[in-house]
């Protein structure tokens, strides 16, 4: 049964697989969910005391090699064990076999090339999420990795600093294999950012938040039919975390890394100053004392601990699925970082030469996941572009009827928010974004330039049990005059 969440929690059922043992590929690119049978609940495993491990910081991966101009990575996709139930063992897929995958720190204007051998037994790819790259480094569904086989992707990184990250887009198995792990933080530090002197090093700190269903053998349980028992937080691969924390500012890095799941992320009324969006940072913090975030989206925040005596407790929490990490302030500590007033500056917005409509919906009878109308289909090409040329896309959230969230994500261009339902943005999407949520029933327009490269790429809804249904949709970029 699958469940389409709404915003209030309503929920659609519709006959669907559920699976406990990682995806095996059907034959013919049929996706599982074919192959229909009814759910039974999964009682979930008892994720023990809180707050009695530490938050896993994710491990910086170091390059193979490192030439004038490129930096050469390599990383197996694969399978680890990770304890997340106390005394249990759940295996997860992973990139390099870690219990958290590693983060890939990129520098703007200095290349990198990452090699992956896919170690399983079924298709992957990689898809460098934000990321301005040509198309045969997007990782497009079609373009697969197959067992045995390894694979360079090439990232230019001439684009402005950003908490981008990695994750798998392979057809109709995407939505599960990020489930089960396949997702990385790939952080660009923009040569504009060392003088600003923000919180670095120790006090920069990527948390990658999800829900997850573990079965009470601490099995990982895949069930795309029902999202909402989901009910295990993870703030990268730990339930309910505590981070010991320095009195002192902390710049955090979060990124809603479910595939299904709304965060709306709060600290107890303390001041999140949100500095960075999706594209990097944002032209002047921004205080929130809470951040919504859709799938796939990121917020950089400042948190300052200064104010903090020894022995305080801070917490991250979701609205509703309560407390998310504990930050325990354990010491005093010298800060000579700051949060200037201007951050990074915006360009201005080229004049739009083309405005188009992309209308998100779930079909009420037939529960097909539709992008005007159309399930994806790889064959076709569904909207033409000038590379060089400036768009203003107004995206609708077309189920006001179903109460269904929706994020929209564009892959090549970073775009700018012009409106919700008319009215100006949240001062928190004010910069570069390649992910936004809409509202069931909303519409948002937003403004893009589509340079550099030609070729085929995507958009879709990054609800990724959607997009996997077909919330899917493919551009080609194609040379001005052709
Ligand atoms: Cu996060 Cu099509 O991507
Ligand atoms: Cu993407
Ligand atoms: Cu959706």
């Amino acid at each position: 049964m699958l469940a389409l969440g709404g915003a209030t929690g309503v929920a659609l059922v519709i006959p669907t697989a559920e699976t406990t043992e990682p995806a095996v590929a059907a034959p013919g690119g049929h996706p599982r969910h074919h192959h229909r049978r009814p759910s039974r609940p999964v009682p979930s495993a008892d994720t023990g005391e809180p707050f009695t491990r530490p938050l896993v910081v994710p491990p910086v991966l170091r390059p193979v090699a490192v030439t004038a101009t490129t930096d050469h990575y390599r990383l197996d996709v694969t399978t680890a064990d990770v304890e997340i139930v106390p005394g249990l063992h759940s295996r997860m897929l992973s990139y390099g076999g870690h219990a958290v995958n590693p983060t890939i720190r990129a520098r703007q204007g200095r290349r990198v090339r990452v090699t992956y051998r896919n170690r399983l037994d079924q298709p992957v790819n990689v898809h460098l999420h934000g990321g301005h790259v040509a198309a045969a480094d997007d990782g497009h569904p079609m373009d697969l990795i197959q067992p045995g086989q390894e694979r360079v992707y090439d990232y230019p990184n001439q684009q402005a600093g950003a908490s981008l990250w990695y994750h798998d887009h392979s057809h109709h198995t995407e939505s599960e294999h990020v489930y089960r792990g396949l997702y990385g933080f790939y952080l660009i530090e923009g040569s504009d950012e060392a003088g600003l002197r923000l919180p670095s090093g120790q006090y920069d700190i990527p948390i990658a938040l999800r829900d997850s269903l573990f079965a009470e053998d601490g099995t990982l349980v895949w069930n795309q039919a029902d999202p909402f028992s989901r009910t295990t937080l993870l703030a990268n691969n730990r339930h309910q975390p505590y981070f010991p924390v320095a009195a002192r500012r902390y710049r955090l890095r979060l990124l809603n890394a479910s595939t299904h799941r709304t965060f709306e992320v709060h600290a107890n009324g303390a001041t999140l100053l949100q500095i960075g969006g999706d594209g990097g940072l944002l032209p002047a913090p921004v205080p929130r004392t809470s951040i919504l975030l859709g799938s796939a989206e990121r917020a950089e925040v400042v948190i300052d601990f200064s104010g903090n005596a020894i022995g305080d407790q801070v917490f991250l929490a979701d609205a509703t699925g309560g407390p998310l990490v504990r930050f325990d302030v354990v010491r005093r500590a010298t800060d000579s970082s700051r949060v200037p007033p201007q951050l990074r500056p915006l360009p201005p917005m080229p004049r739009a030469t083309a405005e188009r409509l992309f209308v998100m919906r779930v079909d009420p009878v037939t529960f097909a996941s539709l992008i005007n109308d159309k399930a994806f289909d790889p064959a076709r090409v569904d909207t033409t572009i000038t590379r060089g040329t400036t768009e203003i896309w107004k995206i609708v959230n077309g189920d006001a009827g179903l109460n269904l969230e929706h994020t929209f994500h564009m892959h090549l261009a970073q775009f700018r928010v012009l409106d919700r339902d008319g009215a100006p943005p949240s001062p928190g999407e004010s910069g570069f974004k390649d992910t936004i949520y809409v509202r069931p029933g909303e519409s948002v327009r937003v403004q893009a330039t589509f340079d550099g490269f030609v070729g085929r790429y995507l958009y879709h809804c990054h609800m990724l049990d959607h997009s996997a249904f077909g919330m899917m949709g493919q551009m080609e970029v194609v040379p001005p005059g052709s």
